[in-house]
């Protein structure tokens, strides 16, 4: 399935962070589970499927965590897969990490199981259709006792409550006008509306996980507009 929604920004998409803090709390939360999850692990090779690679940026975070890890990676974006290649070709990192074209669903299936499914901004940016999909296969793709870590922009409950912090959070991208960034500006903000219309909650989320078969489901942290959810499979 080819996707062209993050072409156009692929190569800025690094500017992201100038008006969301948050956006590197997020990785360094999720990194913190992925080596929590290893911890203890004796294999010299662990398989870690990543969904929605991206610039790369997440991917170097999680091949720098651990030396053992090798990804395979998703993503429809060929402009995100050229901003990745550019980030890690050349590196050591680049002969551990298998980035492929294509779809979370079309991908995962080809190169599993695997120790961890991990996911930074990726599953608001898919059709809502897709997301309850994806946990499934995740499920039959981990090992058994295998990980999933979804990091990623996930609605509070409460609609007022998620109103309110939606106003914020929109407010806070007058911080690309700052810097002169008229573009970035107008595409974040429709990008955004996007995002607010396909939102999903935090029940939606973990309904979709316990659905699928995981336990231990959890949300175990929140950050602005990101939440951080884990999920095991049973062994
Ligand atoms: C917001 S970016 C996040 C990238 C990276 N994880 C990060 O946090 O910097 C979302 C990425 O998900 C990709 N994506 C969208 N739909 C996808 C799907 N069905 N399977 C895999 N990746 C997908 C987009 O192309 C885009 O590169």
């Amino acid at each position: 399935m080819a996707d062209d929604r993050f072409n156009t920004i692929a190569k800025e998409y690094d500017l992201w962070p100038i008006v969301d803090p948050a956006y590197h709390l997020l990785h360094e939360s999720v990194i913190k589970r992925i080596e929590e999850g290893l911890a203890g692990d004796p294999r010299s090779t662990i398989s870690v499927f990543e969904i929605g690679y991206g610039t790369g940026h997440t991917t170097k975070m999680i091949l720098e965590a651990d030396p053992r890890i090798r990804i395979i990676g998703a993503d429809p974006s060929s402009g995100m897969l050229a901003e990745a290649n550019n980030l890690l070709d050349g590196t050591e990192l680049a002969e551990r990490a298998q980035l492929c074209l294509g779809g979370a669903l079309d991908v995962m299936p080809h190169y599993g199981p695997y120790a961890q499914v991990v996911s930074v901004c990726t599953l608001h940016n898919m059709v809502p259709s897709e997301r309850p999909e994806l946990c499934r296969l995740s499920f039959e793709n981990l090992e058994p006792g295998g990980l999933y870590i979804s990091g990623d922009k996930v609605a509070v409950n409460d609609p007022a409550q998620y109103l309110l912090m939606w106003d914020r959070w929109v407010r806070d991208f007058d911080g690309f006008l700052d810097h002169g960034l008229l573009d970035s500006y107008y595409y974040w903000r429709n990008h955004e509306v996007d995002d607010h219309l396909n939102r999903y909650t935090e029940a939606e989320a973990i309904g979709m996980l316990e659905a699928a078969g995981f336990v231990d489901v959890t949300i175990v942290e929140r950050l602005n507009m990101y939440v951080v959810i884990t999920a095991r499979k049973p062994r």
